[in-house]
């Protein structure tokens, strides 16, 4: 017997995010692995070389769109047409993200909390409950089974110094799956987290060019490198195929053992 569950040929897989650093990460290993990808980003170009550099993977097929996930009525069209594209969406990872900072809490404006909670929960929130519905009718259909997944951090458990706003969104993308995966797991929906350490993308280009963040931070992370965005295709592919359908409720945690040490 050949054990196949990782074959995802058939599936669509929704990446939001998915045109660079992480998302593109696991879109790469989604492609590869047979899915038919859709990509949403609000870049044009980054979502036309994305589409570029997956259609050459695997046997699916890739498509981009452009979305602001910031905006509601954006998310449900490009969700109704997403889902339309194959007559399905099997699973959806919200991973688009924005990191937005102040010198100190008690520097935090209101406008860097809300910018924060626009995309990395307002976004989240409309993403997920619009595959959910999407997955859910299919259910109700006869067809069960799909799979959310946010990305959240290690932020939301530990924390993150004048990152509060960053931080508290992705613990509420947390609190929000396992709701999801409680109320839907009668229709085959899992519903999990991934929380991510340190990764060498966009977001952390400035950590990446300090060399004290380097010397104090990285050199403390127990696999002793940065995180690359190719870390995340394992994950990505084993929560969108049939090998997690027991699997629901809970986080993922990639950080080269950081978080532990
Ligand atoms: N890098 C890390 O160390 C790290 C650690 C923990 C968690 N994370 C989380 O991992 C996720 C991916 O982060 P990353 O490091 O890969 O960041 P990144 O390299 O900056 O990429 C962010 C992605 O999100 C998309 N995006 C941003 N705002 C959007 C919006 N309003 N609507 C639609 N798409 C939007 C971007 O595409 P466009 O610019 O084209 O819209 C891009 O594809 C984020 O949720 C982040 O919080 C990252």
């Amino acid at each position: 017997m050949t054990y196949t569950p990782f074959d995802l040929t058939g599936k669509t897989v929704l990446v939001t995010g998915g045109n660079r650093g992480i998302g593109f990460g696991m879109a790469e290993a989604l492609a590869a692995s047979n899915a038919n990808v859709a990509v949403w980003g609000r870049k044009d170009a980054a979502n036309k070389e994305a589409v570029e550099a997956l259609s050459k993977l695997g046997s699916g097929d890739t498509k981009a769109w452009s979305v602001d996930v910031a905006d509601e009525s954006a998310v449900v069209e490009a969700m109704a047409d997403t889902e339309a594209w194959n007559g399905r969406i099997d699973s959806c990872i919200a991973n688009a993200g924005v990191g937005f900072g102040a010198p100190s809490f008690t520097d935090m404006d209101t406008e860097t909390w809300r910018k924060n909670m626009a995309v990395n929960l307002d976004g989240a929130f409309w993403t997920l409950r619009e595959s959910v519905k999407s997955i859910v009718t299919r259910a109700k259909q006869g067809d069960p089974g799909g799979s959310v997944v946010g990305v959240a951090s290690l932020a939301a458990i530990e924390g993150a110094a004048r990152n509060q706003a960053y931080a508290a969104t992705k613990g509420g993308l947390i609190s929000m799956l396992k709701g999801i995966a409680v109320e839907n797991a009668r229709y085959g929906v899992r519903a999990n987290a991934i929380l991510p350490g340190w990764i060498a993308t966009d977001m952390t280009q400035a950590a990446q060019d300090t060399p004290v963040f380097e010397e104090k931070v990285i050199s403390r992370v127990p696999i002793r490198r940065w995180g690359e965005p190719a870390d995340f295709g394992g994950v990505a592919v084993y929560l969108s195929s049939d090998a997690s359908s027991y699997h629901s409720g809970d986080t993922f945690v990639i950080d080269g053992a950081y978080s532990i040490f």
